[in-house]
């Protein structure tokens, strides 16, 4: 099996690079926050308690997003693979992510992750904000508190998959076809 997670902050690129990923290698495509906007959308309690912290820039509770990823990898067993994206954001949430692959007979291959600087970021996620509907989107206090809450809780989930050696660091600033090539090339070398 193949299994990526990808990295790095709100508006890396992880979503556009999943696209690209799914087509080529097909591979099953997890995103918590999709998983999550998708709660939303259809009213659940669980989407409820979560629109609040979204909104607002924060994390969801860990539970709530294992919960989510348990039953998604359940529910592919014959699966080729998966990418995670958004997903491990905290050394809590890659723990369980291991012992549920474990469960599996399974395991991470690696972490890729898109490293682009703030102010990139933030140019990015407010020119999407104007189409994209998202709420966390729309002003740059919000974009800067999630990019704060990256580098609070996030951050750490990279020295655990560097502790593995299954860490390895990519420009994520250039056209989304090299940021790519650059991915695949990773992937060839696994
Ligand atoms: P989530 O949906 O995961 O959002 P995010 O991490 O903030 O990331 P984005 O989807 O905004 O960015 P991306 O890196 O995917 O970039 P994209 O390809 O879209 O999480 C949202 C919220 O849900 C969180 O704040 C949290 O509340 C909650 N949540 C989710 N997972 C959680 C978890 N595990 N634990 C707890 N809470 C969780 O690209 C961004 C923009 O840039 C696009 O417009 C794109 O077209 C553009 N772009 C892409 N690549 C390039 C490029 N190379 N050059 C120029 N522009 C580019």
């Amino acid at each position: 099996m193949l299994n990526l997670v990808l990295f790095g902050p709100p508006g890396a690129g992880k979503g556009t690079q999943s696209q690209k990923l799914i087509e080529k290698y097909g591979l099953i495509h997890l995103s918590t926050g999709d998983l999550l906007r998708g709660e939303i959308s259809q009213g659940t309690a669980l989407g409820l308690e979560a629109k609040k912290l979204m909104d607002d820039g924060l994390l969801v509770p860990d539970a709530v997003v294992i919960g989510m990823i348990s039953n998604k990898l359940d529910a592919n067993k014959n699966a080729k693979g998966f990418i995670f994206d958004g997903f491990p954001r905290t050394t809590a949430q890659a723990e369980a992510l291991d012992s549920l692959l474990k469960s599996k007979k399974s395991s991470i291959t690696g972490m890729i992750a898109l490293e682009v600087n703030d102010d990139e970021l933030e140019k990015r996620l407010l020119l999407r904000g104007k189409d994209s509907g998202r709420p966390d989107d729309a002003n740059p206090e919000i974009i800067r508190k999630r990019i704060k809450e990256y580098n609070d809780k996030t951050t750490p989930v990279a020295e655990y998959y560097k502790a593995q050696n299954k860490f390895t660091g990519i420009n994520g600033i250039g056209t989304i076809d090299e940021i790519a090539a650059a991915i695949d090339a990773i992937i060839a070398g696994y």
